[in-house]
Parts: C-alpha cells; sequence; structure tokens
C-alpha cells in the first residue's frame, strides 16, 4: 500500500504545480503601468509605475481603497502638488516609508513619447529599463 500512497501523494503534488502554471498572470500584477496624462505636456518624462514591485509588498486594497487609486491605467488625475502633499504615490513617497518626492527621475524615467497603458512584465519593465 505505501508506494501506491506516495505515487498519489506524488501526483496530487504535481497536480498543483500544473495548476500553479497554467493560471494565467493577472496583467495588471505583473506589469508596469506607464503614466503620461501630464508630464510630457508639462515637460516631464513619462511616469514609469512598478505595478508588480508594490504589489509584493502592499495589499490591493492600500492604493485601490485607501489611497483612491481607480483600477485603470491614466485613470487618475495626479497632480505634482498632490504627491508632494502626500496623496497618492505621495502617500509612501515621503521619505519615510519610500524615497521623498524630490528624486523626480526615479519616477519619471519612461521613454518620452509613450502613451499611457499598462506595459510588460516585472522582467521586462521598470524604470530606465524601456
Ligand atoms: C502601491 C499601490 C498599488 C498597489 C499595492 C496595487 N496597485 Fe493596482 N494600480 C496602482 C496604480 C498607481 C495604478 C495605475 C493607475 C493609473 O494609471 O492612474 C494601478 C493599476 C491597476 C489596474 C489597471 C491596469 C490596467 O490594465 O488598466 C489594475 C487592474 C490593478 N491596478 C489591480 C491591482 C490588484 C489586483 C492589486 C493587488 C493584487 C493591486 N492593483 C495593487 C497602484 C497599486
Ligand atoms: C503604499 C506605499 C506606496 C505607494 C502608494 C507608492 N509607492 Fe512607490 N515604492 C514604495 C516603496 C516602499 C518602495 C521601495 C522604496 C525603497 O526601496 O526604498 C517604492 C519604490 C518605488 C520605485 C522604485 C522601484 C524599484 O525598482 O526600485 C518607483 C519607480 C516607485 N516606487 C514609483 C511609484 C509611483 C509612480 C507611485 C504612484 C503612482 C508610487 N510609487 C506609489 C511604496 C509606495
Ligand atoms: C513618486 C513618484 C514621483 C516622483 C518622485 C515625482 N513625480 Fe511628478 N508625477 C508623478 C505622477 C504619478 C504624475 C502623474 C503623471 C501624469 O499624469 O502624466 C506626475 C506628474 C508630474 C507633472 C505633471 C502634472 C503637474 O502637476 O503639473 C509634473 C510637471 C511633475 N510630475 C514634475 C515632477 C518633478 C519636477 C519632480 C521632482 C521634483 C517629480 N515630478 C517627482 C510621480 C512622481
Amino acid at each position: 500500500m505505501k508506494p501506491c500512497r506516495g505515487a498519489v501523494a506524488g501526483a496530487i503534488v504535481l497536480l498543483a504545480v500544473l495548476q500553479f502554471l497554467a493560471s494565467p498572470p493577472a496583467r495588471a500584477e505583473y506589469g508596469d503601468v506607464l503614466i503620461n496624462k501630464r508630464s510630457e505636456k508639462e515637460g516631464m518624462r513619462p511616469v514609469v509605475f512598478p505595478h508588480w514591485f508594490h504589489r509584493i509588498r502592499f495589499r490591493c486594497k492600500v492604493c485601490h481603497n485607501e489611497l483612491g487609486f481607480k483600477m485603470r491605467a491614466g485613470g487618475n488625475d495626479v497632480l505634482m502638488v498632490d504627491i508632494i502633499e502626500g496623496k497618492f504615490c505621495g502617500m509612501c513617497h515621503n521619505g519615510q516609508i519610500a524615497w521623498s518626492p524630490e528624486n523626480c527621475d526615479l519616477c519619471h524615467s519612461g521613454k518620452p513619447g509613450l502613451q499611457t497603458k499598462i506595459f510588460g512584465s516585472h522582467q521586462t519593465g521598470g524604470p530606465g529599463r524601456w
């Protein structure tokens, strides 16, 4: 009986692994969001928001409920003054939870000319990489 039970357990593990591999990645979790609603019009490079990088550190609801970010690339009107006053990205990028808004280039790192949309994956995306 023993080897048989082992095989069944093995098959269950294998199934779980296959199921995990087969589940399609939710794009929003993996992609980077490029935001260029106002940046370039105001003379700045577009913003790269590495969604995956943040998603593994915080729960969805921190940003999508508590901070009020709508779940749509380009769905928010974010002004730099709001960020400096501690709203949106500035809730964390305040020099305490994360580095401060003075580091313009760390956020405004997108290639000029790119339109607002969700891009790539966490492996290909990221500041300065496209
Ligand atoms: C640190 C903040 C933060 C966290 C945590 C976060 N998001 Fe987001 N999410 C954003 C921002 C910012 C955008 C882009 C909004 C914009 O472009 O105005 C976004 C965009 C999205 C979009 C829209 C993508 C598209 O194709 O238009 C979806 C869907 C989404 N998030 C789902 C999630 C889910 C699900 C989680 C948790 C698993 C999560 N987010 C966690 C900040 C966050
Ligand atoms: C809920 C908190 C939170 C919010 C909201 C948030 N961030 Fe961050 N962000 C962090 C933390 C924490 C780090 C890591 C900081 C560090 O390494 O010192 C980070 C890092 C980053 C990085 C660097 C990623 C890397 O690969 O090193 C970028 C770029 C960034 N944030 C952009 C943004 C932008 C743009 C927004 C708003 C659209 C935003 N963040 C909103 C917490 C947040
Ligand atoms: C933590 C991320 C982050 C940092 C750091 C940051 N920005 Fe922004 N900024 C954003 C986001 C997100 C937007 C909204 C992008 C859009 O709509 O195109 C934005 C928009 C802007 C805009 C256009 C909207 C407006 O309010 O006029 C300007 C100009 C701007 N930023 C300048 C700056 C300058 C200058 C710095 C450095 C002193 C800076 N930003 C640092 C995230 C950041």
